[in-house]
């Protein structure tokens, strides 16, 4: 491939995957987390294994640290060519008990920090005449998510925020799409109260069975629909939101 890639939320799960996928396929990546020292080790991991990767610190909601790390990644890399933006905060509480902080941080960092980092690459890909962005949002956006309003609402927009870029920018070459991914496991996933105590394990067990598939996601089933939504091939496809969830809607 040879690209100059950006991967937010790159130290874990979701992106990490991403970022070994794209380099793998011959991208120099910047790996972009909020988690610097996770950054680094994962960047010096990948490294060792002959790929070319960069860590870097940045929480995506400070505009003036993801200028930064864009900086960084131009100056070692080259200008940014794909962009993908995996960084996001799940947080659970019912409506009601949603502190406006809470609402705040969760749609600083899913959406406006998705904003931020678009819009700081983007003149990279219009003067280089090509580009690639995949945004991760979630099947929450579509069918909303219960006790997570706020985690919905702004992966909600993160959906119509792709589908907006994608009418303005494929004129330059750059194609916009998203993967909202719907149980992949991860130390997000993990996380979540469903997944917690006794019943957790049986909670797990019981979605599996439910999906299609009879399996739950892994991070390799979305990073390698994300390399390919990256490479030349898929020119044609923008705007898009590609289902990656094993036929599990809901
Ligand atoms: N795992 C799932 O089932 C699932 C379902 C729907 C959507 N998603 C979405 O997929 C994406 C990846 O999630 P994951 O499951 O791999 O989670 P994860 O927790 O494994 O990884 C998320 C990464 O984002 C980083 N991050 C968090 N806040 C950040 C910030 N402000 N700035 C920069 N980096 C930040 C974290 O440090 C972490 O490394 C997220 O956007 C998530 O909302 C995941």
């Amino acid at each position: 491939m040879g690209r100059v890639a950006v991967v937010t939320g790159g130290a874990s799960g979701i992106g990490l995957a991403i970022v070994r996928r794209l380099a793998t396929g011959g991208a120099s990546v910047a790996l972009l987390d909020l988690d610097e020292a996770a950054a680094d080790r994962a960047a010096a991991e990948l490294r060792g294994e002959g790929l070319r990767v960069v860590g870097l610190g940045a929480d995506v909601s400070d505009r003036a640290a993801v200028e930064k790390a864009l900086e960084a990644a131009r100056a070692e890399l080259g200008p940014v060519e794909i962009m993908v933006t995996s960084a996001g905060l799940s947080l659970n509480a019912p409506f009601l008990d949603i502190s406006v902080e809470d609402w705040e941080r969760v749609v600083a960092v899913n959406l406006t920090g998705t904003f931020h980092c678009l819009q700081l690459a983007v003149p990279d890909m219009i003067a280089g005449g090509w580009g690639r962005i995949v945004t991760i949002s979630s099947s929450s956006a579509q069918s909303g998510s219960r006790t997570q309003a706020h985690y919905s609402a702004a992966k909600g927009g993160v959906v119509v925020l792709t589908k907006t870029l994608a009418l303005e920018l494929g004129q330059y070459g750059i194609t916009v799409n998203t993967i909202p991914p719907r149980a992949v496991v991860t130390p997000m996933f993990l996380a979540a109260p469903f997944a917690q105590g006794a019943a957790g394990e049986e909670n797990i067990k019981a979605l599996a069975a439910r999906s299609p598939v009879r399996r739950l996601g892994v991070p390799e089933d979305i990073a390698a629909t994300t390399a390919f939504l990256c490479s030349d091939d898929a020119g044609y496809i923008t705007g898009q939101v590609i289902g990656v969830n094993g036929g599990n809607y809901t």
